[in-house]
């Protein structure tokens, strides 16, 4: 494997150029970041049958409520931890193993793009200074969110692409190799976040494959070399008992504390008179965990427990990402929350979350989940009333809150499929007046083509088209 040389200078000066601005993805609909940090807030109620509790349940678009948490000074710069699994734009609708619609995935191209992008520059001001995002996408729509990232987070606070393999191999008839994989981007804050280095447990055959060598004392350890890439003309560059370093090398610690390691027995000096670093077994807290995550499938065998909401995810993979970026009591936040998978398992592991979520599927799959927990695969088969495992979750643990009548509500009762990025700008007694890209006119007008609403279109002077959408029954 070939070792890159690392230049300080030169990476420096790259983030300094790239922090925030490096790399644009350009599309018709971007709106200005002034113009999103306005996004109108959401009205909601607290629910009768939820409401006590330090957790918060949203039933509602995630964008009205991200603007409002932005208001809410007991959130606002507190949120230690995003996840998001956000529809992945696959152009399809989704139902649960019931058989109930649980949601659509309709936005395509730069739509998809504008609406989750208006999102994620609303959560980067929701997150704690030691904060961390994690962006859970497939390969339709995870390279065009590096860029969109890189701009709201800045480049030098990308942290990694983890690859998950969601499945098992698949038997394609199709010429292509099968796709087991999905991404997640994980970005921070700033570079001083939370950070619980996750580990695989050894196993006995692993640890003696790794750490070949026994010590006088018993000790099992491997060696390492105790030099690293890059000339350095100071101490490091010099030589250590007689030797230099290999060309192009520097020697990993300075001549005196080498001494002093040497004197503790930790170096091993090769019959060519080489010294190695002596690594203990006893000193690893495990296997580091890498960028590859193999064992982490969503439900594969009819002895898992799910909830049967489509698209949920493994409760391990939610439980690997709380326990390494937040701590007990932190507060951590879904927004496309689908089954609740990461609001179970952050009760779980004993930090505080809010969750979002617009769809009433979903809402009631988190409700039953937090009641009466999840149910075998293969029950949903084969019997699909069969009663559920153990309950996750007490009652008075969370509270619900519902969107006001209105917005979301007045599009559902007119039959009108609006997607995002539609923003709601204004409402009066003539109408609303909603906001949307050009491109999606057509979309809102054949949508709405059975609804009594008059269409009026207009464009304004940020060459948006806006719609004023008037309604009979609107009070
Ligand atoms: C892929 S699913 C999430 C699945 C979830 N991670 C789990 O483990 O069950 C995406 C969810 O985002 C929700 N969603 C889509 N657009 C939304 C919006 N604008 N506001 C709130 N929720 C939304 C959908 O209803 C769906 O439940």
């Amino acid at each position: 494997m070939a070792v890159p040389v690392p230049s300080n200078k030169v990476r420096s000066q790259h983030l300094k150029n790239t922090n925030a601005h490096g790399f644009h993805l350009e599309y018709s609909e971007k709106k200005s970041v002034d113009e999103i940090l306005s996004t109108p807030t959401g009205k909601y109620e607290l629910s009768k049958d939820y409401p006590k509790g330090k957790n918060r349940l949203y039933h509602a678009d995630n964008l009205g409520v991200l603007a409002s948490l932005l208001e809410d000074n007991s959130v606002c710069g507190k949120v230690k931890l995003v996840y998001i699994d956000p529809p992945f734009s696959t152009a399809a609708s989704f139902e649960s193993r019931k058989q109930k619609h649980a949601y659509d995935d309709h936005l395509v191209g730069p739509a998809f793009v504008e609406a989750l992008r208006e999102r994620l520059i609303l959560i980067h001001r929701l997150l704690a200074d030691d904060g961390a995002l994690y962006l859970h996408l497939d390969e339709r729509m995870i390279f065009h969110f590096r860029v969109i990232l890189d701009e709201i987070f800045g480049s030098k606070n990308f942290r990694n692409c983890i690859t998950r393999k969601k499945c098992n191999p698949k038997n394609y008839t199709r010429k292509t190799y099968g796709n087991v994989a999905d991404y997640i981007l994980f970005y921070t804050k700033s570079d001083t976040y939370i950070w619980n280095r996750p580990v695989e447990v050894w196993d006995e055959a692993k640890a003696i494959k790794e750490y070949q060598y026994i010590d006088v004392d018993g000790r099992r350890y491997k060696k390492v070399p105790i030099h690293a890439p890059g000339v350095r003309n100071g101490e490091t560059g010099k030589e250590w008992r007689g030797k230099l370093p290999p060309p192009g090398k520097h020697w990993q610690y300075l001549p005196s504390k080498l001494d002093e390691m040497d004197a503790r027995g930790e170096i091993y000096w090769s019959s060519t008179g080489n010294p190695r670093r002596k690594i203990y077994f006893e000193s690893s807290a495990g296997i580091p965990i890498q960028d590859i995550w193999m064992d982490m499938r969503d439900a594969h065998n009819q002895n898992i427990h799910i909830t049967g909401y489509p698209t949920e995810k493994n409760p391990a993979l939610l439980t690997r990402i709380i326990e390494a970026s937040s701590n007990p009591g932190d507060l951590v936040m879904d927004c496309f929350a689908g089954s609740g998978t990461t609001l179970a398992t952050a009760s779980k592991l004993g930090r505080q979350w809010i969750g979002v979520d617009l769809s009433e599927e979903a809402i009631k799959t988190i409700l039953h989940r937090f009641m009466h927990g999840t149910e075998r695969m293969g029950d949903f088969v084969n019997e699909p009333e069969k009663a559920p495992s153990s309950p996750q979750l007490g009652h008075s643990t969370f509270v619900l809150f519902n969107e006001v009548k209105g917005n979301h509500e007045f599009m559902k009762q007119n039959d009108i499929k609006l997607c995002p990025p539609v923003s709601i700008i204004n409402k009066s007694e003539q109408g609303i007046l909603f906001n949307i890209g050009n491109s999606h006119l057509n979309t809102l007008t054949s949508v709405a083509k059975n609804s009594t609403n008059i269409i009026k279109p207009y464009t304004s002077k940020e060459s948006f088209t806006k719609i004023l959408l008037s309604d009979a029954k609107l009070a």
